[in-house]
């Protein structure tokens, strides 16, 4: 049951046609002001005044990110389910509603297709470029150590690029699978398997946001150096947890939040970073439990990018199936 100064707040914030079309997109998962404004075709400035209306009431929580500002819905507590509850009922048929959904979706598809075009252009030179920012001899040490000795039987390589991951761990795992959307990735992650004779490993082409599932059966799911591709790293992780068997890990690695702008327009990358704050949150949703968290910096670069190691154990199902 709702307190009645809490649902009044809540309606009012709500009822108002940009600020419901903002929550019924907010609820298909975390982005941007950028691509808010995009899809509603209405000023920065406009967008932004109702989203800090529907910060102020409790309903959206904000997180700013270098140039760019993401939004999330609330999903916990009273707020969470008054919100689940009466977005639930809006009709998917809806002009309005159906004419969002649309334009999210080519927004998400022209997001990717950024990442595809820079991935299709690096994937010769991918073994190089992943080393400027990043002390990867360290990492990979620390990644072996975090995940110990004990072989799994399946592994899931998430967004798996030239394959370096399914290299590095071939001795830890009976049969591994790595999927990627990029054809020019995965043609050289298969001459790679090929040459270093890794047989019990298979490459397959794939959107990791939406890979079917019909048993659940990984032991172990990698997601390296992926996660800030997506507008919402939270709906990934749940997609990756929904292949996880019940005690099945997650091994993230990814850059600390950081503040290099250039990133975003010149490597296709939507997060500036990931906070462990938002980490936890997401993680939560997913059902997820965290083992252990690791970071390291890379002195031999100026430009200071932290890699982030988080270890995650399946306890339950996540929210969204
Ligand atoms: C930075 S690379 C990391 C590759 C590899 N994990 C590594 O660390 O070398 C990110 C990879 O994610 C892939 N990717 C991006 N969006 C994807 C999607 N929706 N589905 C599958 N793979 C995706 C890209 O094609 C790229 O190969």
């Amino acid at each position: 049951m709702a307190e009645f100064g809490n649902l009044i707040k809540i309606l009012k914030a709500a009822g108002e046609v940009t600020r419901l079309r903002l929550l019924a997109l907010l609820a298909a998962g975390e982005l941007s002001v950028k691509d808010l404004t995009d899809i509603l075709d209405q000023s920065q400035p406009r967008v932004s005044r109702h989203l800090k209306l529907l910060s102020e009431a409790g309903l959206v929580t904000r997180n700013a990110e270098g140039a760019w500002v993401f939004y999330r819905l609330v999903d916990a507590g009273e707020t969470g389910k008054l919100l689940h509850s009466f977005l639930g009922q809006l009709e998917d048929r809806d002009e309005v509603i159906a004419a969002d959904r649309s334009a999210l979706a080519k927004i998400l598809d022209a997001n990717q297709k950024q990442a595809d075009a820079y991935f299709a252009k690096v994937a010769q030179s991918w073994d190089d470029l992943r080393k400027l920012h990043v002390a990867e001899s360290a990492v990979e040490t620390a990644i072996l150590r975090m995940l110990g000795t004990q072989k799994v039987n399946r592994l899931l390589d998430f967004g798996t690029g030239t394959g370096r991951m399914l290299e590095l761990l071939k001795d830890i795992y009976s049969f591994g699978v790595g999927i990627d959307s990029s054809p020019e990735m995965i043609a050289v992650a298969r001459a790679k398997m090929s040459a270093a004779k890794i047989s019990h490993a298979q490459i397959k082409l794939g959107d990791i946001s939406g890979v079917e599932v019909a048993e659940p059966e990984a032991n172990l799911l990698i997601l390296h150096q992926v996660l800030h591709y997506f507008s919402d790293p939270g709906r990934i992780l749940i997609e990756a947890q929904r292949q996880l068997v019940t005690g099945g890990r997650i091994l993230v690695v990814d850059f600390a939040p950081h503040d290099l702008e250039f990133l975003r327009e010149h490597n296709a990358h939507q997060r500036l970073g990931l906070s462990e704050k938002n980490m936890a949150a997401w993680a939560t949703a997913a059902g997820l439990h965290l083992e252990k968290f690791e970071s390291y910096a890379n002195e031999n670069q100026a430009d200071g990018l932290v890699v982030c190691l988080w270890l995650f154990t399946k306890t339950q199902e996540g929210k969204i199936s």
